[in-house]
């Protein structure tokens, strides 16, 4: 990407306006995580309540006492482990920070992402940049620039192409501004990595959890969340042969995605996409497939359930609630 792009959405920022960036997650969408009308411009574009916090995206671990404070160590740990890279940090923050960027909570997300043309736009930013994936509300988010364009379109002051986002989904959310850490939303960085970076055990948030059950706004509290337009369905695999018998011309024609090589026959207008068996390829190609799906309108989208085990957790996770199905 050429310096003059970059130079031009600087100049974007300080005006107040919007910037579409890539980041190793999904794109998203920038704004000055100072400027009040900004920000506020964010929530406008991707219809979102106000209740829903942003996350501070930064250059070096050393903005992160320009945002938080009372860092603990451990704190500090995750982040010389992880950034940057796809970890959002929750700590205390700031008294200058906006209510709007935190939804009027005494906490901040922060991260540096790692894609080199995020970094580049931040170093010369030189201050934070809040921005969400780059998606209207309970959507699912973009990992390529024409995603964000089929998106947003032109309410985008600019978006910037780094090309497809090598991990494909959001970033793990962890909460390091209580008495011990709480993963809020899983992603690609596992809870079981995390525990031996801090060398402690780590609790995940679950919404029937009555210990964590606190008025956290946190990814996936609404009932759908990043999911496509189509009505998808997820089922077991042990389930799926069983489920197309039932099938009638009326639910036809169905899109099926499966990452395991269990046998089913081949019927008509029942199209068989095979992802990968591996969790980081499935991870990185699981958004942009279901995009590709949502265009072709299909009746439904069945989804072959991922195992249960760690590296499968936050494709779960996103499964769930791209379906508003439990299992
Ligand atoms: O990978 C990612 O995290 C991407 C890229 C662009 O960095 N961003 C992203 O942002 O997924 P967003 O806004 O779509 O999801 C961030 C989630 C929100 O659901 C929000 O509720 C939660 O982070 N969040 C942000 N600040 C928080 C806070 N102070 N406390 C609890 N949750 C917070
Ligand atoms: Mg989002």
């Amino acid at each position: 990407m050429r310096d003059a792009t970059i130079a031009q959405a600087v100049k974007i920022l300080q005006a107040g306006g919007l910037v579409a960036f890539p980041t190793e997650t999904v794109y998203g969408l920038g704004a000055d995580a100072r400027h009040e009308d900004a920000v506020s411009k964010i929530f406008t574009v991707k219809e979102r309540p106000h209740d829903h916090p942003l996350i501070v995206h930064i250059a070096t671990i050393d903005e992160l006492t320009e945002w938080a404070q009372d860092i603990s160590a451990d704190a500090l740990l995750l982040a010389q482990a992880y950034w940057p890279g796809p970890l959002t940090i929750i700590l205390k923050k700031q008294p200058h920070v906006l209510a709007s960027v935190t939804a009027g909570q005494d906490t901040i997300g922060l991260r540096i992402p790692n894609h080199p043309v995020a970094l580049r736009l931040l170093r010369a930013y030189g201050s934070g940049i809040a921005a969400p994936s780059a998606n209207k509300f309970t959507h699912l988010s973009p990992t390529t620039a024409a995603a964000v364009y089929a998106e947003l379109g032109n309410q985008v002051d600019l978006i910037l192409d780094g090309g497809p986002c090598t991990v494909g989904l959001e970033s793990t959310i962890i909460d390091m501004s209580g008495s011990q850490p709480v993963i809020l939303r899983p992603g690609m960085i596992s809870a079981e990595s995390i525990t031996k970076v801090l060398k402690t055990n780590i609790t995940l948030q679950r919404q029937d959890n009555p210990v964590s059950a606190k008025k956290i706004r946190t990814a996936g509290m609404h009932h759908l969340h990043y999911a496509p337009l189509t009505k998808t369905a997820l089922i077991h695999s042990a389930h799926l042969a069983e489920f197309l018998k039932t099938l009638t011309p009326n639910d036809l024609p169905i899109a099926l995605l499966t990452h395991s090589q269990y046998f089913l026959p081949k019927i008509k207008n029942v199209d068989r996409i095979n992802m990968s068996a591996d969790p980081i390829i499935y991870a990185h190609d699981l958004y942009h497939t279901l995009r590709l799906l949502d265009e072709r309108h299909y009746r439904q989208i069945i989804i072959e359930a991922v195992p249960k085990d760690t590296s499968w957790e936050a494709i779960h996770d996103r499964l769930i609630k791209a379906t508003g199905m439990k299992l």
